[in-house]
């Protein structure tokens, strides 16, 4: 016996949240036309880290509507409170950086992360919407316009706008961009939405700031700022950020904090 809960719907996707007696909370996620991709990739990322992604219980179609089946997640990182929780950021910042890793070394790129994508759910943090993904060694379009303006660098929003900008985006470095800045903001507590609007020197101070009057691991502010290095080629990749962060193992020691 399966119940519906409520439903939502956003740009053309539309979500039911049921409950199931047998499996629990669900969510059937029907997909908008040409995002038929999604279901696969979700899978292919779930396979190769399961603790990390979102959990896919399936694939169909349901009444004549493809769609997937996901379990159900109790936050999103955009509805978690983080105030005074500075180790589940911790937790989050490691483990999200963790899981990209696992996938950009499969060649798959989320191309939309940003806090409503990030889940949590059972003490674990977990990547979600594959609906812009993409596997890289595919016949897949990669300069297409996909994801979040607020969450693109600004040398992809000039790309996306048609402005001058018109070399090559390096989708792996986009994906930590938009990662570096969901952390930046979760950290902070508050949107940045015109970064990428503003040029390098200012980015690059204006992170430093914010970064200086946090209480934070320095090894994870330096991975962040690194992270949102506007010159892709000089920008960290997960795994770069991941190694910085886990030097000399000095981060989650000495932290005043523990509201777990
Ligand atoms: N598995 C899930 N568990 C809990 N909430 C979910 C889940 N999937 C989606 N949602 C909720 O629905 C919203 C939209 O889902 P998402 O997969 O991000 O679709 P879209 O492509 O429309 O952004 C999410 O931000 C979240 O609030
Ligand atoms: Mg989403």
């Amino acid at each position: 016996m399966i119940e519906l809960a409520y439903s939502l719907v956003t740009n053309g996707t539309k979500l039911y949240f049921l409950n199931s007696k047998q499996y629990g909370k669900l969510v059937l996620k029907l997909y908008h036309e040409g995002s038929i991709n999604e279901a696969r990739i979700h899978m292919k990322a779930f396979k190769l880290c399961p603790g990390g992604v979102v959990k896919i219980l399936g694939a169909n179609s349901y009444n004549g509507e493809p769609g997937i089946l996901l379990q159900r997640c109790r936050y999103t990182t955009e509805d978690y409170d983080f105030k005074g929780k500075s180790k589940k950021l911790e937790d989050l910042i490691k483990s999200t950086l963790n899981t990209m890793k696992i996938l950009h070394d499969s060649d798959i790129v989320h191309r939309d992360l940003k806090p409503s994508n990030i889940f949590y759910h059972d003490g674990k943090f977990k990547i979600g919407d594959f609906g812009e993904a993409a596997s890289i060694n595919e016949e897949y379009e990669l300069q297409i316009n996909r994801g979040t303006k607020s969450y693109m660098s600004r040398a992809y929003i000039m790309h996306y706008e048609g402005g001058l900008w018109n070399g090559r985006i390096d989708a792996k470095k986009e994906d930590v961009w938009a990662l570096g800045k969901t952390f930046l903001e979760l950290l902070c507590g508050v949107r940045f939405p015109d970064l990428n609007r503003r040029d390098d020197n200012f980015v690059r101070k204006f992170v430093e700031e914010q970064l200086n009057k946090l209480d934070f691991c320095s090894n994870i502010k330096e991975a962040i700022l690194g992270m949102l290095e506007p010159n892709q080629d000089k920008r960290l990749s997960m795994e770069d950020a991941l190694n910085l962060i886990n030097r000399n193992n000095s981060c989650g020691k000495g932290d005043n904090d523990n509201t777990l």
